[in-house]
């Protein structure tokens, strides 16, 4: 599938996707930034703007990568006390456990081939979040941790706006609770400060158009099942 260019709003909804598989092509700096400005953009609470961004490319980007797959290889997940709130459920309640069953099953079984026993081909795959899934520009988003709460939101509304933005300018991205996984190495390789905690990373490049994934999309409930209306 071709990398196109949204036009409007509703394209870059409609052609945003989580990209896992992206060209080396380098985005300038200058392009970052701008992206990074147009997010900024977004609504906070009482315009706290509490997001702060670190941007990882070339080498800091390639230690980052390499420290993570140390940690993941060696240590293996850290320990969840160390991550000020448990950031997904260990046990997914319905209907969120059948949905996650639906998405791993067309992941890796469908599209990348690889069965549901197969933890290494499993691990292969996961590892690759740790380079970005071979973006050339890997980010790392934070917020300040005193307005926790209120801030994840506004986190949430910054990171929507960067990915729409990004497919306006013809780029994909992918967002990645998988570092969290490593807060510590994060925290000690980015001098994150203690009243900051990692909300995520962010790939974001150029999607390989000649990759298996590039045809990877995920669906949708429709709306009566997440909507109550009152009145006519
Ligand atoms: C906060 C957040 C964290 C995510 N973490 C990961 C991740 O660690 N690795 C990954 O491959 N995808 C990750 N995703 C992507 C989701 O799997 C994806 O958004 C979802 O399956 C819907 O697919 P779509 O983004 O292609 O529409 C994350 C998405 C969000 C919003």
């Amino acid at each position: 599938m071709e990398n196109t260019k949204a036009a409007t709003v509703v394209d870059a909804l409609l052609t945003r996707r989580s990209v896992r598989a992206f060209l080396p092509t380098p985005v300038p700096r200058a392009e970052v930034e701008r992206l990074l400005a147009l997010a900024s953009r977004s609504a906070s609470n009482s315009n706290a703007q509490p997001w702060h961004v670190h941007v990882l490319t070339d080498e800091p980007k390639q230690r980052l990568t390499e420290a993570l797959w140390r940690a993941l290889d060696g240590e293996g997940r850290v320990a969840e006390t160390e991550y000020p709130f448990q950031p997904a459920p260990d046990d997914w309640e319905e209907p969120f456990r059948g949905r996650r069953k639906v998405f791993g099953e067309r992941l890796y079984g469908e599209t990348l081939g690889i069965e549901a026993h197969d933890a290494h081909g499993r691990l292969a795959h996961h590892r690759r979040n740790y380079d970005f899934f071979g973006a050339p520009v890997g980010l790392v988003l934070t917020v300040s941790r005193s307005t926790l709460a209120s801030a994840l939101v506004d986190a949430g509304l910054f990171l929507q706006a960067l990915m729409l933005v990004a497919r306006h300018a013809g780029l994909d991205t992918c967002p990645q609770a998988a570092f969290i996984d490593f807060y510590p190495v994060l925290r000690r390789h980015l001098n994150i400060p203690d009243d900051q905690i990692v909300v995520c990373g962010l790939a974001l490049g150029h999607a390989d158009p000649g990759h298996r994934l590039s045809d990877f999309r995920t669906g949708r409930e429709p709306v009566d099942t997440f909507t109550t209306f009152y009145g006519d």
